[in-house]
């Protein structure tokens, strides 16, 4: 078929756009595609009949949210967008949950959980632009992962439009509900290669008030890694623990005008409902800067929010999101030179969840000798080569270092069994 009828056929069922350009690459720039089209359903019932026509014209499907992923999971490839942004239907909150659309942003949740009296567990630096679809499809983790878990754990329910058209709805969020597989979870980190995930319902948490932000420089990696063990166990209600290093904070400080820190060989971003100071009495600590309200606050989280676009500013990075055993940290940065090749990374994230997030610059965006060995370095210390970016068609290649062959087959098999001819998604996750 003409792409000129594919069009034709598309905007029958749904509204579209020709805005091709906007969707065929990375937040990163590293991987550029080639849409066929762009499909903007706004209900349930148009993504079931842009997928119809795509069925029956033999052509595959690439889901696309917010367009903030890192791994160019949402990237075409001569395929049809379908662009989940007009599903952003936001329910009321009822019993500390809300109903929202796949294409509502994070930022939305977050201003309906607060102004509710409750909040939104999940929370990173995409946020006015990163949908909850994305963020369920990827298990997108963020900064506070250490109090609420990753996305999956906030997710009570799914509705999803399947590859053959049919819809599978659990959006009533009952806390028991033991009648067999859970087919909204089996979405969640699917990547968008097993149904169109068209709304979910989120769990809401205790909005939390009076809160401890401090930013402590240590003298080493091993310091800092010591510091957040103590805060894990001594802080009440531990939010963030967050690693910078004095590279990233010197690059960061010149992107965003941001005050001079006092030198350390480390830092870590803490916020907690209590017990701070406390758990910092209990390890040797370079400076603190502690926040005595929200203004300051703000300014210290500011060295950790604007990292990943400072770092944006060098050139296209690598980005190899890596998490490690906790012990493993310290020995992962000391080794981690030595799967550089000379390039120069710099190095951020979770510490609080073993989560590194390494971007290297330097080598040429398809050149992967680079993301080769440092994610095998991760491998080889028990780590995963995908903490919270997901799989997409960066770490495809590597996704047997973080899963068994018999996971993969099992994963291949509910893939072949929800989408036989390969739909949606292609390329992505599943070698
Ligand atoms: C973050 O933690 O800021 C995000 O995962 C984005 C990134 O890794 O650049
Ligand atoms: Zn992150």
């Amino acid at each position: 078929m003409p792409v000129s009828d594919l069009r034709e056929a598309l905007s029958a069922v749904s509204a579209t756009s020709d805005d091709l350009a906007g969707v065929e690459t990375d937040w990163t720039g590293r991987v550029t595609g080639r849409a066929l089209a762009v499909a903007l359903p706004s209900t349930v019932d148009e993504v079931a009949a842009v997928l119809g026509v795509c069925r029956a014209q033999g052509v595959r499907v690439t889901v696309r949210g917010g367009g903030t992923g890192l791994v160019a999971g949402a990237v075409p490839d001569d395929t049809v967008v379908l662009s989940t942004r007009r599903l952003d239907q936001v329910g009321p909150v009822q019993d500390g949950s809300l109903v929202a659309g796949a294409g509502v942003t994070l930022r939305t949740v977050q201003d309906r959980a607060r102004r509710a009296g409750w909040d939104y567990g999940v929370d990173f630096a995409s946020r006015d632009t990163a949908t909850v679809g994305g963020s369920v499809v990827t298990n997108a983790g963020g900064v506070h992962v250490v109090a609420h878990g990753t996305t999956r754990a906030q997710v009570l329910g799914v509705e999803a439009v399947l590859a053959d058209g049919s819809v599978v709805r659990r959006l009533a969020g009952l806390a028991k509900d033991a009648t067999g597989y859970d087919l909204g979870q089996l979405m969640v980190g699917s990547e968008g290669t097993l149904g169109v995930v068209t709304a979910v319902r989120l769990r809401l948490v205790p909005r939390l008030t009076g809160l401890e932000t401090a930013l402590v420089g240590v003298a080493s990696v091993a310091d800092a890694v010591a510091l957040v063990a103590a805060v894990k166990q001594r802080a009440a209600g531990l939010r963030a623990a967050e690693l910078l290093l004095p590279e990233g904070v010197a690059l960061v400080r010149e992107v965003a005008g941001l005050p001079a820190l006092t030198p350390a060989a480390a830092y870590v971003l803490l916020e907690a409902q209590g017990g701070l100071e406390d758990a910092l009495g209990q390890v040797d600590v370079v400076d603190a800067a502690v926040a005595l309200d929200a203004a300051s606050a703000e300014r210290l989280w500011a060295y950790r929010e604007r990292m990943t676009e400072a770092i944006s500013t060098l050139g296209v990075p690598h980005k190899l999101d890596v998490s490690l055993p906790f012990g493993q940290l310290g020995p992962f940065l000391a080794a981690l030179p030595g799967a550089l090749g000379g390039h120069t990374a710099h190095v951020f994230g979770h510490v609080g969840d073993g989560n590194l997030h390494v971007n290297v610059l330097g080598p040429d965006p398809e050149d992967e000798t680079v993301d080769d060995a440092v994610l095998r370095l991760a491998a080889s210390m028990g780590g995963s080569i995908g903490a919270e970016h997901g799989v997409g068609r960066h770490k495809r290649p590597w996704l047997h270092l973080s899963r068994t062959p018999a996971e993969l087959a099992a994963m291949r098999a509910v893939k072949t069994a929800l989408d036989p001819d390969g739909l949606l998604n292609p390329g992505v996750l599943l070698p």
